[in-house]
């Protein structure tokens, strides 16, 4: 597979992929499709091989401009979406444009083409777990999405599904659980709060701070999706999780440890609507059909160089900053 469509290239997790591919393989050529929405942003694709790389900014949702960078690659890899949770309870409409609209305007184009089409989705469609349910997500765990956010990015899966069934679409969809990493927008809970330390306020908790997320560095994410776009099989379904479970309070008091503060030295305000209790991901599949394995393993490690990099980085997220802050205090949050 040489040449390589990449939706949502500009966005935090989409960019890892940019660079891992390029890195990975040396034949592969890449076009990264991004409407570089308030997510997108081409500092994340800064210094890449020009011979092997091309960015287009368009619309997933622009069929016109998909049929003809669907027509020349040989895979679609489909990051672009709406993605935070917390966006989509004050205005869920880019949502559905992006992730229902989108991710049919890409796979009928895969199917015009007849085209290897890999689909990026997230654990979040299966709902949520309880804190002691010994049960873990499986590719067979039922779709019970919460939230806007997590409702549509279940249609665009269902979407692939019935593609492929109906008219033998090529393709492949991943559910990974939650991201953490360089280049990720602040307004994510990692990100925030590292953020909110360096500009001297205090890291904030929504609710209790129980709830549980299951993280994954984004590099295995990447290295996951790359295995399954070379030897998954076509139509199957691959949980991607690193065995990462962690509450939000443990988190928060981790970065607060790191960064040299009391890790008492946070605050709880109003709960998410909605907010969904636990996500863990049984990735027995992945590692025993494909042979994964995380390389990022030692999660406080992996936190410790994630708040160096924002640390080091600040002409890249403070722009964003004051945006994302206003956005949460006028929602309420
Ligand atoms: P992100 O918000 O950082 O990036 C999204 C990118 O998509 C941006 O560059 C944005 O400009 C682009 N985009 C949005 N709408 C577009 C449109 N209509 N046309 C073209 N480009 C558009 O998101 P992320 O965190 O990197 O997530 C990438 C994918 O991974 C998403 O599909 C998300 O659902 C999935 N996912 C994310 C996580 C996570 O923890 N962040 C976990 C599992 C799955
Ligand atoms: P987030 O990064 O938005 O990811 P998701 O909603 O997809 O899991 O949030 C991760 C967890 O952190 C989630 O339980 C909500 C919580 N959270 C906070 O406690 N405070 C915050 O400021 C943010 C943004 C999130």
């Amino acid at each position: 597979m040489k040449e390589i469509l990449i939706t949502g290239g500009a966005g935090f997790i989409g960019s890892n992929f940019v660079r891992y591919v390029l890195t990975q393989r040396p034949e592969a050529r890449v076009t990264v499709l991004d409407k570089l929405t308030y997510a997108g942003n081409l500092a994340n694709l800064a210094g890449l091989p020009e011979e092997r790389f091309s960015f287009v900014k368009g619309d997933i949702c622009d069929a016109a401009l998909v049929e003809k960078l669907v027509k020349k690659t040989d895979l679609v890899v489909h990051f672009a979406a709406e993605s935070h949770n917390d966006n989509s309870l004050l205005d869920p409409r880019p949502f559905l444009d992006a992730n229902i609209i989108g991710t049919f305007t890409l796979i009928e184009a895969a199917r015009k083409f007849n085209k290897r089409y890999h689909h990026i989705s997230t654990d979040e469609v299966y709902g949520d777990l309880e804190l002691d349910d010994p049960a873990r997500f499986t590719e067979t765990t039922p779709y019970q999405p919460s939230s806007p956010y997590s409702s549509t990015k279940a249609g665009s899966d269902l979407l692939v599904r019935a593609w492929v069934r109906s008219f033998g679409l090529a393709a492949t969809i991943s559910n990974c659980s939650n991201n953490y990493g360089p280049y990720q927008h602040v307004e994510k809970f990692i990100p925030r709060q590292i953020t909110e330390i360096l500009e001297d306020r205090r890291p904030r908790l929504y609710g209790s701070g129980q709830q549980v997320r299951d993280w994954i560095h984004t590099e295995d994410h990447s290295s996951a999706v790359l295995l399954i776009c070379e030897q998954g099989e076509i139509g199957e379904t691959y949980l991607i999780g690193a065995d990462g479970e962690r509450n939000n309070i443990s988190v928060v008091r981790e970065i607060l440890r790191i960064m040299g503060r009391d890790e008492n030295d946070f605050e709880h305000v109003n709960d998410r609507a909605g907010h969904d209790m636990r996500y863990a991901i049984d990735p027995t599949k992945l590692r025993t059909k494909l042979g994964w394995t995380p390389k990022y393993t030692d999660f406080a490690a992996g936190l410790k160089d994630t708040v160096e990099w924002y640390k080091e980085n600040r002409d890249w997220w403070q722009p964003q900053k004051a945006a994302t802050e206003a956005k949460y205090k006028k929602g309420g949050f």
